[in-house]
């Protein structure tokens, strides 16, 4: 390294051309952080982000070992959100999900103890681990996974704090953020945002769950990539990540509807396992992090909308 050249942050992201993270990776590159990303290009993948600007390893997480290439790479920061996130999947094939998901757990802990000189290992969680919301989580509650995904989501919390309260080179260096539903460009079609979106542009039928009752807080996803910087820079914790607006899918379709003039289509859908809730609290991110989100839910969406080709009318 030249001399007086400051040495540049190094981040590798697990699950780095997944939705979400295709964004997050994106944003540390244009942040100047020395990126690298580990993903199996499975299912949800973007691998046309693959340009050269960071290092991309097409491996398996969930390979027993997999830490080692995490170790052979020294990131100051690691990211781990690989896995199989769809709930539907996960219950039509929980044995895939949890030898898949769970084992890329373990391997992202056991990298970050070994490592001895991480500064932060981020777990990405979701809202899910809370099992049905009968009021506003906070971070505190009981986890009360109820269906096979967010079961294996919720063994990685409780991993990280076996981990954190175990080893002494991670105390304290390890932070969780517990998403809400994330929407917005590259997300895979099985999710119900694209879905509408399909249904808005042609002549797609949506299976509505439970009669379109499910609540859910959505935020948009371009919130996400400065949101992970803050939890990897000032994190130490578990975080809910919401801005509090919640909708049953009903007043989902009905908001579209009525931003775009036209109709979705529905038929009715049942699917075991299925909460009718998920809520939480986001004081402790807020007032600690000082988060603020850069898109409301409704900015979100009117871009989205426009970004997908589909006129908003109002
Ligand atoms: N989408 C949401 O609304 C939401 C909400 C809360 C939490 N989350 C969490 O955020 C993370 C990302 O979610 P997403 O919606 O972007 O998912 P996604 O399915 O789009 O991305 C997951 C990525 O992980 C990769 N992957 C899966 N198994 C792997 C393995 N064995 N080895 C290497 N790579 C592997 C896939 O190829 C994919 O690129 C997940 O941890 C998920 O639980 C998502």
């Amino acid at each position: 390294m030249a001399k007086g050249k400051k040495r540049r942050e190094k981040v590798l992201i697990t699950g780095g051309l997944g939705f979400i993270f295709s964004h997050v990776t994106e944003h540390l590159v244009k942040s100047g952080y020395d990126v690298a990303v580990i993903d199996n290009c499975s299912t949800g993948s973007h691998a046309e982000i693959v340009d050269g600007s960071f290092k991309f390893y097409k491996e398996d997480f969930a390979e027993k070992g997999a830490w080692k290439r995490v170790v052979e790479l020294k990131p100051d920061y690691l990211i781990h959100a690989a896995g199989i996130t769809d709930v539907d999947y996960s219950i039509k094939h929980p044995e895939e999900t949890f030898i898949n998901n769970v084992m890329c757990n373990l391997n992202a802990f056991e990298a970050a103890r070994k490592l001895k000189n991480i500064k932060k290992l981020v777990y990405v969680s979701t809202d899910e681990v809370y099992g049905e919301c009968e009021h506003r989580k906070h971070e505190g509650e009981i986890i009360f996974p109820r269906n096979p995904y967010s079961c294996t989501r919720a063994i990685g919390s409780l991993m990280r704090y076996a981990f954190d309260n175990t080893y002494k080179e991670i105390f304290d260096k390890t932070a969780e953020t517990r998403k809400c539903n994330i929407f917005g460009p590259r997300q895979d079609t099985r999710k119900i945002m694209p879905q509408i979106i399909a249904s808005l542009k042609g002549t797609h039928s949506i299976p509505l769950q439970n009669k379109g009752e499910g609540y859910r807080e959505y935020l948009y996803v371009k919130n996400i990539p400065p949101l992970m910087e803050l939890v990897m820079k000032k994190g130490w914790r578990t975080y809910n990540i919401t801005n509090g607006e919640g909708f049953t899918v009903k007043e989902l379709i009905a908001k579209t509807e009525s931003l775009t003039g036209k109709k979705v289509k529905t038929h009715p859908s049942t699917r075991p396992g299925h909460d009718s809730a998920y809520r939480m609290d986001n004081t402790r991110i807020v007032t600690e992090l000082g988060w603020k989100p850069l898109y409301s839910f409704e900015e979100g969406l009117r871009e989205y909308l426009e970004l997908e080709g589909i006129p908003v009318v109002e």
